[in-house]
């Protein structure tokens, strides 16, 4: 953050005490408000957003108390992070040079806020260069997901709830209108209705059972059969799984169950596709509290194990995942398929 781009004026003098003035200053930057109030007896204070920062005191008068808070100000502002910058960066793309994926095209599903993984394969595809076709869940998730449209410049923006008859097949017949192909399609969606996914395996309803594997693992299948047809000259298709498949995860219950079909299902389909060029991966990100994470009980639990036990002893964020993604669809990558590809730091090779 550079200093020069905090400009403080004089907002206005108050009377405070007897004939003792205390002077406040302002300065903006982005959409965060700073102020400092500095009184003649030598006694400053920063408030960032209305929040206090610092408080100086003791010091000879006025003008040295503005020059002490001031300098706090502008270390406080190239140290950390302010409320709008976060915003900013948060739906910023990462800064990369070679535009690997130049020229292709592909489809994100699963995009519902800036913490979500899809966003954060998104945001690489795009920074690699590739186009991106953007759905988001309904009305109410729109206000969210169109910002972090836009800033991917997607020229597709449209709704797609996987339980409303048709609005797949609208997405696919609008990218073979606008596009004529598709390189890529990124599934990121899951779901269980919490009385399926919060007990045990054994006790399942029927009707959680099959609205689990439905939208966790049948859209993935029924993707795969639309974007065939606009893998002319192939394509990779991707979803997201996670360890619960393979290991018992304790709170995972049923979505485990689900995920193991779903990677066997892009075994499968690796195999029926693969002689078309069309190469096919589940990604197996570690923990990351999204908003789907918030239904598992005792998430934090999980992350704090992971952190701990992985051998990077680190717990991975969105970007990671989307790199590892943007990587498998780079022609790079062409004699990989049918791969869950862990991106957990190596939590899954520790007992
Ligand atoms: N967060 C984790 O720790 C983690 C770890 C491994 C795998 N995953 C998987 O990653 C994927 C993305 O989840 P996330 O963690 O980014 O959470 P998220 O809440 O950001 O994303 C889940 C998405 O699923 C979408 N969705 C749910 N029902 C839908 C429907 N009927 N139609 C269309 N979309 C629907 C939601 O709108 C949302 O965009 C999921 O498959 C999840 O199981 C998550």
């Amino acid at each position: 953050m550079a200093l020069a781009t905090l400009h403080w004026k004089t907002d206005e003098t108050l009377a405070v005490g007897k004939g003792a003035t205390v002077q406040q200053f302002v300065a903006s930057l982005g959409g965060d408000k700073l102020e400092i109030d500095v009184a003649p007896w030598g006694e400053g204070h920063l408030r960032i957003n209305g929040r206090e920062i610092a408080h100086v005191e003791g010091l000879k008068d006025r003008r040295q108390a503005f020059r002490a808070i001031k300098e706090i100000a502008e270390r406080y502002v190239e140290t950390h992070m302010l409320k709008s910058e976060k915003k900013n960066a948060s739906i910023a793309l990462p800064a990369v040079k070679a535009k690997l994926l130049e020229g292709k095209k592909g489809l994100i599903v699963g995009i519902a806020n800036e913490s979500s993984i899809a966003w954060g394969c998104a945001k690489a595809f795009r920074a690699f260069g590739a186009e991106v076709a953007v759905t988001y869940l309904n009305d109410k998730a729109k206000k969210f997901v169109e910002p972090l449209a836009r800033a991917l410049e997607a020229p597709i923006f449209m709704p797609l709830d996987v339980n409303t008859p048709g609005q797949m097949e609208a997405v696919f017949e609008r990218i073979s209108k606008e596009w004529g192909k598709l390189d890529f399609a990124v599934h990121s969606i899951a779901f269980s209705p919490k009385d399926a996914l919060q007990g045990r395996v054994v006790d399942v309803p029927r009707d959680g059972f099959a609205t689990t594997m439905d939208v966790s693992c049948w859209t993935f299948i029924r993707m795969a059969h639309l974007a065939e047809p606009l893998m002319r000259k192939g394509g990779t298709l991707f979803t997201m799984s996670y360890y619960g498949s393979q290991m018992v995860v304790k709170n995972y219950n049923i979505m485990g169950v689900a995920k193991a079909a779903l990677e066997c299902a892009v075994r499968y389909i690796a195999a029926e596709l693969g002689p078309k060029g069309i190469r096919v991966h589940a990604i197996s990100p570690g923990p990351l509290a999204t908003r789907a994470a918030s239904g598992i009980p005792e998430f934090d639990a999980l992350l704090d194990r992971a952190k701990a036990k992985a051998p990077a002893r680190s717990l991975v964020s969105i970007d990671d995942v989307g790199v590892a993604t943007a990587f498998l669809a780079h022609d790079a990558a062409r004699l990989i398929t049918g791969e869950t590809l862990y991106v957990d730091g190596g939590y899954h090779i520790i007992d």
